[in-house]
């Protein structure tokens, strides 16, 4: 019920009668009165003037369940949502969830991991209260050697929603989120699959909201939205936009099986499009021109003597 009543708090700017929350949802007024004590309890500051019912003044920094449903706008991403207030990593959360029969598009959000994880095994620093760890389990009809794809597809998803905070936004090729240089998002997708067929796929998030500081080996490196944009930003809103950019993206993933449907907004976002960058191959080490990406999420360049390459991941050093 405190979702029902979020979502009819939210969907006017005036007022919502106890009366007409009543009636909608079916319950006793007195029933509505409790949860709304509830929800301030909770840190929801809910205004309540005679003769004229309930008015939602101000929403707390959380990321419970009931927050991020009342939220969520999407048909099935992050409909079914699993909320931590710690746990070891989301990703470890939702691969379990997708052994279980989890239905796609199933979310896993935590305050606080303690084992998380990021990629070539290095660990995620992961406090409490600033920032966002989420994994969102996909259950993809298509052949493993695909699943890559599904990374630059959480990029551009990410890059999007967090776009509407903050402009200046960018990707570093394949998957990392940079704003001035610095990263504000990683990404790491993990896949269960036999040879020709893709149990699920975990992709999973970590943004640095709020935080200020940050641990020594990343602290050149690393930024967060409140130190770009000079303001704290509420985390559950942040998800609730990068869930429908996923969906709306997803499905144009889905109809081709391949990026190009995506490809052009992908590479418009990057960071060193049209810059030099510098590729550590097999055989030699060297500078081209970055382009974008093709329909495969492989980076293209141009080297000096006008010829195309295509980049695998891991080759390009910026
Ligand atoms: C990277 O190394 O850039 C990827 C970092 C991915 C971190 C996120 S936080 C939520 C999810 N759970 C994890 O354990 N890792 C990912």
């Amino acid at each position: 019920m405190k979702t029902e009543i979020l979502k009819l708090l939210r969907s006017t700017d005036g007022y919502v009668s106890g009366q007409q929350i009543s009636e909608q949802l079916g319950v006793s007024r007195a029933a509505v009165w409790k949860t709304i004590r509830r929800l301030q309890d909770e840190g929801y500051q809910v205004e309540a003037v005679r003769n004229k019912g309930y008015h939602i003044v101000e929403t707390p920094d959380v990321m419970t369940k009931e927050e991020l449903d009342s939220l969520m706008k999407t048909r099935w991403a992050g409909r079914n949502i699993l909320y931590y207030e710690t746990t070891d990593s989301t990703n470890l959360r939702i691969r379990q969830a997708g052994d279980e029969g989890a239905p796609h598009g199933t979310l896993a959000v935590a305050d606080r991991q303690t084992a998380g994880r990021g990629r070539r095994g290095r660990t995620w620093e992961s406090p409490a209260g600033n920032s966002i760890y989420m994994s969102v389990l996909l259950r993809p009809d298509i052949a493993p050697n695909k699943a890559s794809m599904l990374t630059i597809v959480m990029a551009l998803s990410v890059a999007e929603g967090i776009g509407q905070w903050i402009p200046m936004i960018q990707i570093k090729w394949p998957n990392d989120i940079i704003v001035n240089g610095k990263k504000l998002v990683g990404i790491l997708t993990e896949m269960s699959a036999q040879v020709d067929y893709i149990n699920h796929v975990t992709v999973g998030v970590g943004i640095n909201v709020n935080m200020t500081e940050f641990p020594e080996e990343i602290a050149d490196t690393a930024t967060s939205l409140r130190l770009e944009c000079g303001h704290t930003v509420k985390r559950a809103p942040l998800i609730a936009a990068v869930m429908e950019r996923l969906e709306e993206n997803y499905e144009i993933f889905l109809k081709t099986e391949d990026l190009s449907g995506l490809m052009d907004r992908y590479s418009a976002l990057l960071v060193n499009r049209d810059r030099d960058v510098r590729i550590i191959g097999e055989k030699e080490t060297y500078q081209a021109r970055a382009v974008g990406i093709d329909h495969t999420g492989e980076l293209l360049v141009r080297r000096e003597d006008g010829s195309m390459e295509k980049i695998y991941a891991g080759e390009v050093s910026v």
